[in-house]
């Protein structure tokens, strides 16, 4: 049995436009990177976190990757095992690509692993939601279940859970941009209207089941047009300095489709190809900072695996 793992979790991209709360999917990077050891003290200490700006605690009760690492613990029976933990983060903060997410997920994969995977990725999903229930309040699972089941995911039902793995058109890439303006998801999440007027819950619903389609179906036009959202992207996009245009620019240069990632501040358009990726990150990139704001973009197909072991 091993006494010590380095794992990396994946970013991902929540809601996809239509699906809030419902759909997400993985890509390859960025990501987290948790490295655990089996102490043979007792409980869990973290002795390290790195990347994050000093902004994250290092008291295990309120770290995300900790909190959901005991949850799993006592849920094994072994609430006092000795842990330790070094959290490297190689992803921003708030910047609504599941940084949370990946790093409670690498954490809980690791552990996991180190117990001799008593559970399944997909059976560590309600872990990982207590860590974003500690994070912004809502233990919504559409960053954690990609982030653990790799690809793209559907959430059909909260209580009770029921996860849903999704085909999807192996060439899809995904291309994401993050302005570096600060969104925190826990305000984003305050700010949408808790009614909605059934018209728009018809059109919302009819795009969610067209991307799902569209996914199973290959049906690339299908896809891009379903990634509409009336209900959210209205009032969340008032965040994203000069989203409308963004929008244009990523759709004019051949994207299927575009919107919020997770709560936002990052973007994301979905491509059939890396290059037609790349070019709209640099459309974007530039626009951002015509703007004088400074961005970093990421170009990944869909992560297919979810958490990996590094060491
Ligand atoms: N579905 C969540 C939200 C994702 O939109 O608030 C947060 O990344």
């Amino acid at each position: 049995m091993k006494d010590s793992v380095k794992v990396f979790a994946p970013a991902t991209v929540a809601n996809v436009v239509c699906g809030y709360d419902v759909l997400g999917f993985a890509v390859n990077q960025p990501g987290d990177e948790v490295v655990m050891r089996l102490t043979g003290k007792t409980g869990i200490t973290i002795s390290k976190i790195t990347g994050d700006d000093g902004k994250l605690p290092l008291n295990p009760a309120k770290n995300t990757v900790s909190a959901s690492v005991q949850h799993y613990l006592d849920h094994i029976g072994k609430p006092d095992l000795g842990i330790g933990i070094e959290l490297h983060k190689k992803m921003p903060i708030g910047s609504g690509l599941g940084s949370s997410s990946a790093s409670t997920v690498a954490g809980l994969f690791a552990v996991n692993t180190l117990l001799n995977d008593q559970l399944t990725n997909k059976e560590l999903v309600p872990f990982a939601m207590k860590g974003e229930e500690l994070a912004c309040g809502y233990g919504h699972a559409d960053n954690v279940a990609p982030a653990l089941m790799g690809g793209f995911v559907l959430i059909r039902s909260y209580e009770p859970l029921d996860i849903i793995s999704l085909p999807f058109p192996q060439d899809l890439h995904a291309a994401i941009v993050y302005p570096e303006v600060d969104v925190p998801t826990k305000d984003a999440r305050q700010m949408i209207r808790s009614k909605v007027l059934l018209k728009d819950a018809v059109t919302q619903w009819g795009n969610v089941a067209g991307l799902v389609s569209g996914l199973f179906m290959n049906d690339y036009g299908l896809i891009g047009r379903s990634m509409t959202d009336i209900l959210v992207e209205p009032t969340r996009s008032i965040l994203i300095p000069d989203f409308a245009i963004l929008k244009s620019l990523a759709l004019e240069h051949g994207a299927l489709g575009f919107g919020i990632s997770g709560s936002g501040p990052s973007v994301f358009a979905l491509t059939r190809d890396a290059g037609t990726a790349a070019n709209i990150t640099q459309k974007l990139q530039q626009h951002l900072k015509g703007l004088a704001i400074n961005s970093l973009s990421f170009v990944s197909e869909v992560n297919k695996r979810g958490p990996i072991i590094l060491d």
